[in-house]
C-alpha cells in the first residue's frame, strides 16, 4: 500500500491560506513565554552567559525539533490524524507508540490549565489600566489583592475582593472556547490574523518608549539592555566555580534553563506544533515556513521581549530592583511594570495617570493577545483528539475542553504549589521527555533518510545537510544527556517529594504538589484509556500495518 491509497477523512479541517497558517503558527509560539518567562529566566540564570547557551540550544535543539514536529505533523495529517497518537502510529508499527502519543495531547492540556489563568490576569490588568483602576495604587498590594490576598482565595475572610479575578478568568475561558468552537480557519486563523499585527504594533510602540526613556540617576535603557549582552560572563558557561560566584548557580543550571526556555517559547515538545502542522496539505512547504516560525518567535522574544521589561525596570529601579523583580515569576510584569509606567512621561508631558492608562493598556493588551493565540494552540490538540479520534462534534469537544479546564483550574487557583507542580512536569520536564521520544521515533525508528525526505517533500528551500547530522546525532544525544543529568541529580528527591524542583517545599506547597501530581496522572490515564478505546474501534488500523519501508 502506498501512502496515497489511504484517503484522509473528508471532513478534516485545513488552514485557509498560507499567510493564515504562518500567523497562526507564530501566534502559537509567541506567547507569555516571550514577554514574561524569557526576561525572568535570562536575568536569573546567567544573563550574558544565558544568552550564549540560549542560542546554542536554539541551533541544536529548537530549530531541529521544529522541523521534525512539522514533518511528523504534516505526515500524520496526510493519514487523517491531527494528534500524536495517530501520528506516532504512522511512523512505526510498534503498537505502544500511540500511548506515548497521548502525552502530546495531555501535556498541552495541562499547560493550558494554568496558562489561561495567567492570561486572564493580563486581560484583567488591561481593562483595569484602561479604566484607571491601577492609577495611584500600590502595585504590589494591588496584585496581592487581585489574586485574593496572601492566603489565596481560601484564606480570605470574605470572597468580595476576588470577583475581578474570577470574572476575568471566566471571560477569558468563554472567549477561548468560542474561538475554538468556530474551528480552524474561521476561529484560530482569524484571531491570529488580527492578533499578530496588533501585538507587533503594541510591542513596537512600547519598545520605542522604553528606548527613549530619560535616564534616572545616570541609568539608561541601553545599560539595561546590556544586562543580556555582557561578554565578560561567557566564561561562566564552562567554569562551574565562576558561574557559582557570579550567579549563585553552577553552569549546568544555566544550560538547562536556557534549553528549557527554548522548548517553552518555541512550543516544541508538547504536541501543539504537530497538531497545527497536521492541517497542512501533503505538498505544502514546511522547511521554510517552519524556519519562519522560529525567526518570528525569536524576533519577538530576544528583540521585543528583551527590550521591554528589563531595560525599563533597570532605568527606574537599578540592578537590585531588576534582580528582585525577576526572582518571582510574575512580579516583573504585574508589579514592576505598572510602577514603571506610572513614572514614565508620555507625549512630552508629565508622568502620571495618563501614562499608566496608555502604557499599561498597551502592555497588558499585548500580553493578552500573545497569550490567547498560544492558549488556543495549547487547547487544539485536545479539541482535535476528541473530534477525530473520539468522533465528537466541534461544539461538544469545546465543551469538554472547557469542563476539564474549569475543573482542574480550581485547585490551581485555590491551593499553593499546584501551579508550580504542573508547570514543572508539563511545562518543563515533560517537554524534554516528549521531544526525546519524538526525535528517537522520527530519526532512528522511522529513519533519518526517510525523515529528511519527509521534511523536504514540497519544500521551498533545501536545509543545509549539516542539520541532518544534527538531527540524527546531536539533538537526540543532547536530550538524552539532559535526561541522564536529571536522573542523576533530581529524579529521586523529586519523585519522593523530598525536594521541590529548584527549592524546598513548605507544608502547603507539598500538599499542592501531591494534588497536582495526582491530577496529572489521572488525566493521562484518562486519555491513554481513550486511545485504547479508539484503537479497539479500529481508528488506527489504516496505519498500523503500513509496510515498514513505505516510502514517504
Ligand atoms: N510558546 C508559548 C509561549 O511562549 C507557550 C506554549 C508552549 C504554547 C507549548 C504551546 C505549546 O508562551
Amino acid at each position: 500500500m502506498s501512502t496515497t491509497d489511504y484517503a484522509p477523512p473528508a471532513e478534516r479541517e485545513r488552514w485557509g491560506s498560507r499567510l493564515g497558517l504562518i500567523l497562526a503558527m507564530a501566534g502559537n509560539a509567541v506567547g507569555l513565554g516571550n514577554f514574561l518567562r524569557f526576561p525572568n529566566q535570562a536575568v536569573q540564570n546567567g544573563q550574558g552567559a544565558f544568552m550564549v547557551a540560549y542560542f546554542v540550544s536554539l541551533l541544536l535543539l529548537g530549530i531541529p525539533l521544529m522541523w521534525m514536529e512539522w514533518g511528523i505533523g504534516r505526515r500524520g495529517g496526510h493519514f487523517g490524524f491531527s494528534t500524536c497518537p495517530g501520528m506516532f502510529q504512522s511512523l512505526t508499527r510498534a503498537k505502544w507508540v500511540k500511548y506515548a502519543g497521548a502525552i502530546g495531547v495531555v501535556m498541552p492540556l495541562l499547560i493550558v490549565i494554568y496558562y489561561v489563568y495567567i492570561e486572564s490576569w493580563t486581560l484583567g490588568y488591561a481593562v483595569q489600566s484602561a479604566t484607571g483602576q491601577l492609577t495611584g495604587e500600590d502595585p504590589g498590594a494591588h496584585f496581592t489583592n487581585y489574586l485574593g490576598g496572601d492566603g489565596g482565595f481560601l484564606g480570605r475572610e470574605s470572597l468580595q475582593g476576588s470577583w475581578p479575578a474570577y470574572t476575568f478568568f471566566l471571560v477569558t475561558m468563554v472567549v477561548n472556547l468560542w474561538v475554538l468552537s468556530r474551528g480552524l480557519s474561521k476561529g484560530i486563523e482569524i484571531i491570529a490574523k488580527i492578533g499578530m499585527p496588533v501585538l507587533l504594533l503594541c510591542a513596537v510602540a512600547l519598545v520605542a518608549r522604553v528606548l527613549t526613556l530619560p535616564d534616572v540617576e545616570g541609568r539608561t535603557a541601553l545599560d539595561g539592555l546590556a544586562i543580556y549582552w555582557n561578554p565578560s560572563q561567557w566564561k561562566a558557561l564552562f567554569d562551574n566555580g565562576l558561574a557559582n560566584d557570579l550567579f549563585n548557580k553552577g553552569s549546568a543550571a544555566i544550560w538547562l534553563a536556557a534549553a528549557g526556555q527554548i522548548f517553552f517559547t518555541l512550543s516544541v515538545g508538547s504536541g501543539a506544533i504537530n497538531t497545527y502542522a497536521s492541517y497542512l496539505t501533503r505538498d505544502d512547504d514546511i522547511a521554510l515556513t517552519g524556519l519562519a516560525t522560529v525567526s518570528t518567535n525569536e524576533f519577538c522574544e530576544v528583540v521585543l521581549g528583551g527590550t521591554l521589561a528589563i531595560p525599563a525596570a533597570y532605568v527606574f529601579t537599578g540592578m537590585d530592583g531588576v534582580m528582585s523583580a525577576s526572582s518571582g515569576n510574575m512580579g516583573l510584569a504585574f508589579i514592576t511594570m505598572p510602577s514603571v509606567f506610572e513614572q514614565t512621561p508620555i507625549f512630552g508631558g508629565e508622568a502620571g495617570a495618563g501614562s499608566i492608562a496608555i502604557l499599561g493598556t498597551l502592555w497588558f493588551g499585548l500580553l493578552f493577545v500573545a497569550g490567547i493565540t498560544s492558549s488556543l494552540a495549547l487547547s487544539q490538540p485536545t479539541m482535535a483528539f476528541l473530534q477525530d479520534t473520539m468522533g465528537l462534534t466541534r461544539r461538544k469537544a469545546a465543551m469538554v475542553v472547557g469542563l476539564i479546564i474549569l475543573l482542574f483550574v480550581q485547585p490551581v487557583i485555590l491551593m499553593g504549589g499546584v501551579l508550580d507542580e504542573i508547570d514543572y512536569w508539563a511545562g518543563t520536564f515533560g517537554l524534554v521527555l516528549f521531544s526525546t521520544v519524538e526525535v528517537i521515533l522520527f530519526m532512528w525508528v522511522f529513519g533519518s533518510d526517510r525523515a529528511w525526505k519527509e521534511i523536504h517533500h514540497g519544500s521551498d528551500i533545501r536545509i543545509p545537510r549539516l542539520f541532518k547530522f544534527l538531527m540524527t546525532w546531536v539533538t537526540p544525544f543532547v536530550l538524552l544527556a539532559m535526561l541522564f543529568l536529571w536522573g542523576r541529580d533530581e529524579m529521586l528527591p523529586i519523585l519522593t517529594f523530598e525536594a521541590a524542583p529548584g527549592g524546598e517545599y513548605t507544608e502547603t506547597t507539598r500538599t499542592g504538589a501531591y494534588v497536582g501530581r495526582t491530577l496529572m496522572l489521572a488525566l493521562f490515564a484518562f486519555f491513554a484509556i481513550l486511545v485504547g478505546v479508539a484503537a479497539k474501534r479500529g481508528r488506527f488500523s489504516a496505519v498500523e500495518d503500513l509496510p515498514a519501508e513505505e516510502a514517504s
